[in-house]
């Protein structure tokens, strides 16, 4: 059960104290979201730490279906009816409430370190600054959706749209988000990088532009004082050999 005290949040809020870490990963198509955190969920398991690892829209049986629905290509019934903003919201906020309902804060409780390959800022960069929905109802409504959870620290993988989508082209898996301008993706990226600049400290901008090794390398130093200070105070769940 969730301990009454309460921690501070970069926003300055209280919420439930809770004694695992939650790590997102966020940015643009292309950025290396998945490689990294893949290679971060296997570095933290080679150290010993119980790894939840997932995505979103995603991460249960019935979100993973949702992420269907949201990621199709285009086809010709999309062409009659696709996909509305406020449509794609829905659907985003369905899957984050059964993925943190169901998995993340079950697994944050028992003292997990969650890997998430996208989380809410996503929704703000691309339904907020991509799409054109106002920001203030989507922050409201993926804190309801998340019943208030937010990570506890972010990466940001900032570069280039063109290069992004440059190396999503070597991917077999298109989706419907292959098929937006290069002007979607700018703003998107924009989006993030306004996120990024505003005083939330849980945010760290990482130049994606660098190999992948520097790049794991990077989030290792960036997380050792936290996994630090968890194993002292928060009880990260530590596998026994
Ligand atoms: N630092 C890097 N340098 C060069 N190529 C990379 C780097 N990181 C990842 N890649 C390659 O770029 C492609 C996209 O990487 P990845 O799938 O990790 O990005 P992503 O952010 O998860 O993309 P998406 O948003 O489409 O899921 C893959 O082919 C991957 O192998
Ligand atoms: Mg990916």
């Amino acid at each position: 059960m969730a301990s009454s005290r309460s921690q501070e949040t970069s926003s300055g809020s209280k919420r439930p104290r809770r004694k695992g870490l939650f790590i997102t990963f966020e940015g643009i198509e292309g950025s290396g979201k998945s490689t990294q955190s893949r290679a971060l969920a296997q570095h933290l398991r080679s150290e010993g730490f119980r790894v939840i690892e997932t995505r979103e829209p995603g991460g249960t049986p019935v979100a993973e279906h949702i992420r269907k629905v949201f990621l199709q290509p285009t086809r010709k019934r999309h062409s009659v009816d696709p996909l509305v903003p406020e449509c794609e919201v829905a659907l985003i906020l369905a899957a984050r409430s059964q993925h943190v309902a169901n998995l993340l804060l079950p697994a944050l409780q028992q003292g997990a370190i969650i890997v998430c390959d996208r989380f809410s800022d996503s929704t703000l960069a691309y339904q907020g600054f991509g799409r054109g929905l106002p920001l203030r109802e989507l922050r409201s409504l993926t804190r309801w959706a998340a019943k208030g959870l937010t990570p506890d620290v972010t990466f940001l993988f900032d570069l280039p749209v063109s290069q992004g989508l440059r190396r999503r082209l070597n991917s077999t898996d298109v989706n419907r988000l292959d098929h937006e301008t290069a002007a979607f993706h700018q703003r998107v990226r924009k989006g993030f990088l306004s996120l990024a600049t505003q005083p939330l400290r849980r945010i760290h901008t990482i130049n994606a532009g660098r190999s992948a090794q520097a790049i794991a390398r990077q989030l290792i130093t960036l997380l050792n004082p936290l996994l630090e200070e968890g194993l002292k105070t928060r009880r990260l769940a530590v596998k026994r050999a």
